[in-house]
């Protein structure tokens, strides 16, 4: 069974959308510090955000607040770059995921190349390893990027959903479920431990779950928040919670 990890960037989509030059006021909200503990008690195990280059969303306050206020697991998503790296080394995230980036994209649109930047991931990877940081990559389900993954050292890796939450026929839903299932094998059977995220909601959890056994965390943020509108974020939670437990 595995664990749920909440990614709470598009509250502070929703906080810079009206407070973005006066983040220190007594009014700004919604607070992605104040929610993530919401997620914890609901029955989050991780708590996950992304410190993007343009700081669109979650800012360095906010990652700095959650490493002293989270209770589980600080999940820092990052691009592989020495500002990022060097940002991290002095945070100390529990977790960081290396993620592609780049300016124009609206989120994270496809996995990092690891067989492209082998040497600058690995340099990454050991560097926050030595710190004590559980570093993992987030690749495409494709048996040469986590091969790669095996290769620079990393102890994870999470595989790219966006693919299977964005097919829209049957038989294109099965084939994404085969490739990720095939994925999570081949890293399993190279040591890596496996977690899993991107476009992952309340409808396409449990046929993921069910295709693809052995998952450690699945990452999931735009679908909660969005049904938290309806339900409240605590219940949000706790209601995708139990997908993962059933
Ligand atoms: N995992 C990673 C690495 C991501 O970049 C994202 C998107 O920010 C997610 C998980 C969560 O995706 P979603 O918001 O679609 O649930």
């Amino acid at each position: 069974m595995p664990v749920l990890g909440v990614n709470v960037d598009h509250i502070a989509t929703l906080r810079q959308a009206r407070y973005r030059d006066d983040l220190k006021s007594p009014l700004a909200e919604p607070d992605p510090v104040t929610l993530a503990r919401t997620a914890e008690k609901a029955g989050a195990q991780g708590i996950t955000v992304h410190l993007r280059e343009d700081r669109r969303h979650i800012q360095e306050i906010d990652v700095r607040r959650l490493r002293r206020e989270a209770k589980t697991s600080l999940n820092l998503e990052m691009a592989v770059t020495p500002a990022m790296v060097a940002f991290a080394l002095r945070l100390r995230p529990d977790e960081a995921c290396l993620v592609p980036e780049s300016r124009e994209e609206v989120t994270t649109e496809g996995g990092l190349d690891v067989v492209g930047r082998e040497k600058a991931v690995a340099d990454a990877v050991r560097k926050l390893s030595k710190a004590g940081v559980e570093v993992s990559l987030f690749i495409d389900p494709q048996p040469a990027q986590i091969e790669a993954a095996a290769r620079v050292g990393a102890p994870c890796i999470e595989l790219h959903t966006g693919a299977y939450a964005n097919a829209t026929t049957p038989a294109k839903v099965r084939a994404a479920l085969e490739r990720q299932k095939k994925a999570a094998a081949l890293a399993k059977s190279l040591g890596l431990r496996v977690n899993a995220g991107h476009g992952l909601n309340y409808k396409n959890v449990p046929p993921f779950l069910k295709a693809v056994p052995g998952l450690h965390t699945l990452n999931i943020g735009h679908s909660i928040v969005s049904r938290a509108l309806a339900v409240g974020f605590g219940p949000a939670v706790a209601e995708m919670a139990a997908l993962l437990r059933k």
